[in-house]
């Protein structure tokens, strides 16, 4: 049994989660969806039919303690690990197409660990990152990329090496990089890992105001809970493979279950925790375009505008990789 979260925002049990492959139904299409996404590794039951949702222009978190199966989601939505279920990008059926194919659909798709050539400048990383567009001419893929570093307020560092940038200015040349490609939706996994505190806190508004520049959806998987909880719309909970959770983001972690995953069943642990973390919930902003209701099933209208709220909960603790 998984739990899913109402249109009025509330979270009830729904079992069953991952029995309809069929295309879901929505008013327009979702910029990624998938259905009964499943997966094993040996004896390890990594995925065990998750269903997403993504509406256009939406930010949606992933939380879940490690080793719940958050990369391997990404990996199976991005065709990297072949896996049991269907995916939906932008209303196209992606199910069977590698990787590539699947970013050509308008699946991008960051890594924690950037991959960038370190002897280049961000400039020409840009440019040679729009010319993969084999339609774009050079003068094109070149103001293509001045418009990339503008966006994404790189402009100090065009003619820097990427070897000369800071982890955190590095990732977000590769997430421009991602962006070259005109993605309608973006998976991001751990963006915040290993870099500066200050980097970490510029990363919110940058990644929101991405997002109503472009329209592009955003799925994010963050271990830095002041940082998804103040972006995410909703947010999927996953623990051992399954989603536990999911719904608007102070919803999902006052969910007993989520607290138990993260803390594990210990009532005092529990308890104890109750106090220690101040979460405040992302403030309604101003959305690009009509956003989805809270729903696990397709969002089909647009939300009721949440009240800010300062809520006091026991929310998971920050659980960083080693
Ligand atoms: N290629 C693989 N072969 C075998 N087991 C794997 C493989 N990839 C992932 N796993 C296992 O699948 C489970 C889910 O791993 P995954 O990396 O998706 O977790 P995660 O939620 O991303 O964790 P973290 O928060 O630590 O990044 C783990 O038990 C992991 O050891
Ligand atoms: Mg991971």
């Amino acid at each position: 049994m998984t739990a899913v979260a109402s249109a009025t925002g509330t979270i009830e049990p729904h079992d069953d989660p991952g029995s309809n492959m069929n295309a879901p139904e929505a008013a327009s299409p979702l910029a990624l969806a998938a259905r009964g996404i499943g997966v094993s590794f040996g004896g390890l039951r990594a995925l065990d039919a998750v269903d997403v949702d993504v509406a256009p222009g939406e930010i949606v978190g992933v939380i879940g303690p490690n080793g719940a199966g958050k990369t391997t989601l990404f990996d199976c939505l991005s065709g990297f690990v072949p896996c049991e279920g269907r995916v939906w990008v932008g209303g196209t059926d992606v199910s069977s197409l590698p990787p590539h194919r699947r970013a050509r659909a308008g699946l991008g798709r960051s890594f924690q660990d950037a991959r960038l050539f370190t002897s280049m400048t961000v400039l020409d990383t840009l440019r040679v990152a729009c010319e993969l567009d084999a339609h774009r001419s050079e003068r094109r893929s070149t103001a293509r990329a001045l418009e990339l570093i503008e966006l994404f307020g790189l402009g100090p560092f065009g003619n820097k090496l990427i070897r000369e940038l800071s982890t955190g200015t590095r990732r977000i040349v590769d997430l421009a990089c991602v962006l070259a490609q005109a993605p309608s939706v973006v998976l991001l996994d751990e963006p915040s890992s290993g870099i500066a505190q200050r980097e970490a806190e510029a990363l919110g508004p940058l990644l929101r105001g991405l997002r109503d520049r472009t329209g592009c959806a955003l799925l994010l998987v963050e271990h830095d809970m002041p940082l998804l909880l103040g972006l995410a719309e909703r947010v999927y909970a996953l623990e051992t493979g399954t989603v536990i959770a999911v719904g608007a983001p102070g919803d999902v972690v006052h969910h007993p279950e989520v607290i138990r995953s993260y803390l594990g069943g210990d009532p005092a642990a529990i308890a104890r925790s109750g106090d220690a973390v101040v979460v405040e919930p992302a403030p309604a902003q101003e959305r690009p375009r009509k956003r989805a209701a809270q729903k696990a099933t397709p969002p089909r209208k647009a939300a009721a505008p949440r009240k800010p709220a300062r809520t006091k909960t026991a929310t998971p603790k920050r659980a960083r990789d080693g």
